[in-house]
């Protein structure tokens, strides 16, 4: 029985998922094997409701799709169900304190998942939790996405331990995560960025091990398992989006860029692409792209995470 964070009795702090170094290579581990298991399920069309009665609350302070629909699909099949907030809508948008909307949500639901613009906004959210907090992206991290990314290149290639990522465009959240991921599973990342958009140091420095940055994105591609590339302008960058365009205009992935990675590499992309900016057409929709697996995988990747953090480590199978 998984104690009750609603009991009157204090209960343990909650467990989050606010950056992907918040878990252990044990925990993504565990959380890997159970996405392949709820995954495996859902394609046979069986139910699976270990979240019956319980409750997400989705707190959207950014535009989402995939991030939207995965969760609040992913509750449902798990047995339970997701409440959409977005910022408009609620008391955030008239100056509400987020530690008092978290005190306040977080007596009522059970997981809670926030999409915003500081780490430091979902951080005080969480700090003032009963309940666990998830990520759904930050300016500076997107531990779901990277979940569901790793877990498409397990899928498709097996371990990622040994491997290298290559990385080329903005120094941002998701780069940011990925050279988490590597610090915790044990891998390489080749961060090719434009000059004046590099990783934040401080975010970096702390896993100089497992990354190498490159000033020529081909340079970086050289023998690589995985390419992968995001958006030259994220949500609440927009002022700079002309700038950007400038700096990022010979940064896309391209058929070349691809033949200079391994001739088993995979291409990656977060999603939303922009054909013809930081992704070629050839690229982003040909044989060696599986963007729309990782796409998929965030709901499998996901009810998982959302398992494990209510529920705990389960590890019963039929
Ligand atoms: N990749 C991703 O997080 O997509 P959305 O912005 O559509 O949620
Ligand atoms: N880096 C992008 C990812 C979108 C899913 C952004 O933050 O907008």
């Amino acid at each position: 029985m998984v104690p009750s964070p609603h009991a009157p009795a204090a209960v343990a702090p909650p467990k989050h998922f606010l950056q992907f170094t918040d878990f252990t290579r044990d925990e993504i581990g565990h959380v890997l094997e159970r996405t392949r298991w709820i995954k495996e399920r859902f394609k046979r069309y069986e139910l699976y409701q270990p979240l019956r009665d319980r409750t997400l609350a989705m707190v959207f302070e950014k535009a989402s799709t995939r991030t939207r629909v995965s969760f609040e699909a992913g509750m449902f099949q798990l047995g339970g169900i997701a409440i959409n907030l977005n910022r408009g809508d609620t008391q955030l948008s008239r100056g509400e304190p987020i530690e008092d909307v978290a005190r306040v949500i977080s007596r009522m639901v059970d997981v809670v998942m926030i999409r915003t613009f500081e780490q430091s906004i979902i951080e005080r959210f969480a700090a003032h939790s009963r309940v666990p907090v998830i990520n759904g992206l930050t300016n500076e991290y997107h531990p779901c996405q990277i979940l569901a990314d790793i877990y498409t290149y397990v899928e498709h290639r097996g371990d990622i331990a040994g491997r290298t990522v290559a990385w080329v465009g903005d120094g941002n959240n998701m780069c940011n995560t990925w050279i988490q991921a590597a610090a915790v599973l044990g891998f390489t990342v080749h961060v090719a960025t434009p000059v004046g958009y590099a990783i934040d140091d401080a975010k970096g420095s702390p896993y100089r091990a497992h990354y190498r940055t490159f000033a020529d994105p081909m340079e970086a591609c050289r023998g690589v398992d995985l390419v992968t590339t995001d958006v030259w302008t994220s949500m609440g960058f927009e002022a700079e989006d002309a700038a950007r365009r400038t700096a990022f205009a010979e940064w896309m992935v391209d058929p070349a860029m691809m033949r200079e990675a391994h001739p088993d590499a995979l291409f990656m992309h977060c999603l939303p692409a922009h054909r013809g900016e930081e992704v070629a057409p050839e690229v982003i929709d040909g044989p060696q792209s599986v963007v729309w697996d990782e796409a998929e995988n965030r709901l499998h990747a996901q009810k998982a995470l959302l398992e494990y953090l209510v529920c705990g480590r389960v590890d019963g199978t039929d």
